[in-house]
């Protein structure tokens, strides 16, 4: 099973993001008068998340259970046994998010798909309300001129392929992320 928590990544992108900044263009806090200009056409300014980290409501919505929920069952797995039940709620508040980006600046927007919100089962019946919402989310982003990347998979894998098969460990999953995607 992926035990990479998604906040470590989120994290290391951060701290990465930072050491260049650091390396690139003197030290933190200096004015260099870095603008947009400063970086070459076609330059995409976004900010970034997971499903798992932000969407809460793991359990509602007819989303079925992925590897963290099974993971989290473990008390003592997380800093105040968090869960996934709210997080920051981007399921019921993605236009002040996505409203925040545009104040931000940025001109792109990278979240992943929840396998289990559209496939509780991993394959086979779709849920409807886990559709639906991508496509409010993503027609809120293209209404505000934020540009969709989006990510098929960030670590929560549907717990029923895991029980199945041992998920990424079995070649059959390349079938199964192509009917995903
Ligand atoms: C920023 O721009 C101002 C005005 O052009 C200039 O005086 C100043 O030296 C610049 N600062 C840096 C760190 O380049
Ligand atoms: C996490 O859950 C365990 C088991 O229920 C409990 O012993 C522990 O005190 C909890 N930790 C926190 C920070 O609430
Ligand atoms: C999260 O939701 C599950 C399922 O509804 C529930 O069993 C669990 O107690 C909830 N955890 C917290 C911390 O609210």
């Amino acid at each position: 099973m992926e035990t990479t928590p998604p906040l470590l990544v989120l994290l290391l992108h951060g701290l990465l993001g930072l050491s260049m900044a650091l390396s690139v263009h003197g030290k933190v806090g200096e004015n260099t008068n870095l603008t947009r200009e400063s970086f070459p056409p076609g330059f995409v300014f976004g900010t970034a998340s997971s499903a798992y980290q932000v969407e809460g409501n793991a359990n509602k919505y007819g989303r079925g259970p992925c590897i963290w929920d099974t993971f989290l069952m473990h008390p003592g797995t997380t800093p105040d046994n968090a869960t996934a039940n709210v997080t920051v709620d981007e399921y019921h508040r993605y236009m002040d998010d996505v409203d925040n980006m545009v104040r931000v600046g940025f001109d792109a927007y990278r979240f992943s798909i929840s396998w289990s919100r559209i496939f509780p089962s991993g394959v086979g019946k779709i849920n409807k309300d886990g559709v639906d919402y991508y496509h409010r989310l993503i027609d809120y982003m293209l209404a505000n001129k934020i540009t969709p990347y989006v990510v098929l998979h960030h670590f929560d894998l549907p717990q029923v392929l895991q029980d199945q098969y041992n998920g990424w460990l079995s070649p059959r999953i390349v079938y199964v992320l192509c009917s995903l995607a």
